[in-house]
C-alpha cells in the first residue's frame, strides 16, 4: 500500500496502565495488589524492579496531560487501579483514589480528549487473591461491585468503558505459567480464572449499560495469530487447540454466548468446567459497542510427538503459556526475525490477517486497536534527541496493516499506540522501553522520541505515506 488516508473520524490514541505508570504505591490509601506482592518477591522481575515509583504519573498527571494534548490525541486509554479506589477489594471505597481518576477524566475532557477507561489491567487487590483470586467465583462478584462504584463516580464522563485488558494474560500467565502475578502454576485454576474473568466482564458490562447508558462498552483481548509449521493434519490440529485456548475461550462466550465444544473436550482431563453455572454464558455475552484488539507479534506451532525434546520458543513466552494448560501435543517454534527488544517477531501481515478474520467471523462487530507498539533499546544522542527509527518503522508497518485491513472491509475505528510513556513492563521491569516519550527514571524527565513527533504528524494529517 503506497499511501493511505485515514478518515477524519478515525480515533488516534495512546494507552497506558495504572501499575505501569502511576507509582505512589502506598499513598492516599491505596492498598496492595498482586503486582506489588509479586514484584517485591525476589527473583520474580528483572533486576527486582517494582512499580513503587514507576513513571510517577500519580504526581505528574498534569504534565502528562500536556503531552497528550500536544500530541493531538483524540483519545487516551488508561486503567483504573482497583486497589487504589477500593483498597481491600471489598468494603469501603477510597475517596482519594476516586478523586484522582475524576481529575484525570476532567483534565482529558477539558483538552478535548476522549477518556477510555480500563477497569482491570492486572492489579487485583491482594486480599482478593488471598481469598482465591480469579480461580474463585466471588472475585467476579467483587468486580461487579467495584465496577458499580467507579461507573457511579465517573459515569458517562468516560467515553468508553473497557472491562478487562487481556484476560488471557491474567488467566494463563498468572495461574498457569506463573510468569505474571500472582505467579501460580495450577492449570485447573487457570481455566477457572478464564471463566471468572469472562463472567466478571459480563457482570460489569451490565453495570455500565445500567448506570452509564450513554457510554460505550468494550473489552480488550490479545488475540493470537497462530500459524502451523506445515499443512499436515496434526499441525493444523495444534493450531486449532491453541486457537481454542487463546482466542475462542474468550470470543466464544463474549460474542457467541457459549464456550466452544472443542475447548471443553481438549481440557476435559484438567477440569470438568463445573464452575460454569446456568445462565453464565448469556451473562457474559453482553453486546459490545466495540471490541478492543491488542496485537504485537505472531505464533508458530506444530504437533509434538510427546517424545522428542519440546520447543517452547515462541519468542515471547506468551502463547506458550497456553501449553501449560492442555496443549500437551503442541510445540511452539522459534519464529524468523526481525525481532523487537522483547524478542517478539515483527509480523505486520499477521495483524492484517487477524483483523480480516474478525471481519469474516463477526462482521457486525466494530473494532478498535487498543494496543500496538514496540520496545527497542533507545539511545539518547549527545544532542538529546532519541532517534528511534526502528520503532517508527514498526509503527508505520503496523498502522499500514490496519489500513490494509480497513481497505479489505474490517471495521477498525481507531488505533491506540502502546505506549505514551516508558513504563514498568511487568516481568521485564524498566529494562524494556515501549514509550514514544522517554522517561528518565532518575529524574522523571519526559523527552519526546522521534516516534512521538512522527505520530503527532500522522495524527494531524491522517496520511500514512
Ligand atoms: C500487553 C499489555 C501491556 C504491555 C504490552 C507490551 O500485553 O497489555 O500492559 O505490557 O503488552
Amino acid at each position: 500500500m503506497t499511501e493511505y488516508v485515514f478518515p477524519g473520524d478515525f480515533v488516534w490514541g495512546s494507552a497506558t496502565a495504572a501499575y505501569q505508570i502511576e507509582g505512589a504505591a502506598r499513598e492516599d490509601g491505596r492498598g496492595p495488589s498482586i503486582w506489588d506482592t509479586y514484584s517485591h518477591t525476589p527473583g520474580r522481575t528483572l533486576n527486582g524492579d517494582t512499580g513503587d515509583v514507576a513513571a510517577d504519573h500519580y504526581h505528574r498527571w498534569r504534565e502528562d496531560l500536556g503531552h497528550i494534548a500536544d500530541l493531538g490525541l483524540d483519545a487516551y486509554r488508561f486503567s483504573i487501579s482497583w486497589p487504589r479506589v477500593r483498597p481491600g477489594g471489598s468494603g469501603q471505597f477510597n475517596r482519594a483514589g476516586l478523586d484522582f481518576y475524576s481529575r484525570l477524566v476532567d483534565g482529558l475532557l477539558e483538552r478535548g480528549v476522549r477518556p477510555v477507561a480500563t477497569m482491570y489491567h492486572w492489579d487485583l487487590p491482594q486480599e482478593l487473591e488471598d481469598a482465591g483470586g480469579w480461580a474463585v467465583r466471588d472475585t467476579a462478584l467483587r468486580f461487579q461491585e467495584y465496577a458499580a462504584g467507579i461507573v457511579e463516580a465517573l459515569g458517562d464522563r468516560v467515553h468508553t468503558w473497557t472491562t478487562f485488558n487481556e484476560p488471557w494474560c491474567s488467566a494463563y500467565l498468572g495461574y498457569a505459567s506463573g510468569v505474571h502475578a500472582p505467579g501460580r502454576t495450577e492449570p485447573a485454576a487457570a481455566l477457572a480464572a478464564v471463566h471468572h474473568l469472562n463472567l466478571a466482564h459480563g457482570l460489569a458490562g451490565r453495570v455500565v449499560r445500567e448506570l452509564a447508558p450513554a457510554a460505550q462498552l468494550s473489552v480488550t483481548l490479545n488475540l493470537h495469530v497462530i500459524r502451523p509449521a506445515s499443512d499436515s493434519a496434526a499441525d493444523l490440529d495444534a493450531v486449532r487447540r491453541i486457537d481454542a485456548l487463546a482466542n475462542r475461550a474468550f470470543l466464544g462466550p463474549m460474542l457467541q454466548g457459549a464456550y466452544p465444544a472443542d475447548l471443553l473436550a481438549d481440557t476435559a482431563e484438567v477440569t470438568d468446567w463445573s464452575f460454569v453455572r446456568d445462565g453464565d454464558e448469556s451473562t457474559i455475552a453482553v453486546p459490545l459497542d466495540v471490541l478492543g484488539v491488542n496485537y504485537y507479534s505472531s505464533t508458530l506451532v506444530r504437533a509434538w510427538d510427546g517424545v522428542s525434546p519440546r520447543s517452547d520458543a515462541d519468542g515471547h513466552g506468551k502463547s506458550a503459556a497456553s501449553a501449560w494448560v492442555a496443549a500437551d501435543g503442541v510445540e511452539f517454534l522459534p519464529q524468523p526475525g526481525p525481532y523487537t527488544a522483547m524478542g517478539w517477531n515483527i509480523d505486520p501481515d499477521a495483524f492484517t490477517e487477524l483483523l480480516l478474520r474478525l471481519r469474516d467471523e463477526y462482521p457486525d462487530q466494530p473494532l478498535m486497536i487498543t494496543e500496538n507498539g514496540a520496545a527497542f533499546d533507545d539511545a539518547v544522542s549527545p544532542d538529546g534527541t532519541i532517534r528511534d527509527d526502528r520503532r517508527i518503522d514498526y509503527l508505520h508497518r503496523h498502522i499500514g496493516a490496519v489500513a490494509q485491513a480497513r481497505a479489505g472491509g474490517a471495521d477498525v475505528r481507531g488505533y491506540f499506540l502502546w505506549s505514551l510513556l516508558d513504563n514498568f513492563e511487568w516481568g521485564y521491569g524498566y529494562d524494556r522501553r515501549f514509550g514514544i516519550i522517554r522517561v528518565d527514571y532518575d529524574t522523571q524527565v519526559r523527552t519526546w522520541k522521534q516516534s512521538a513527533h512522527w505520530y503527532r504528524r500522522l495524527i494531524a494529517t491522517g496520511r500514512l505515506g
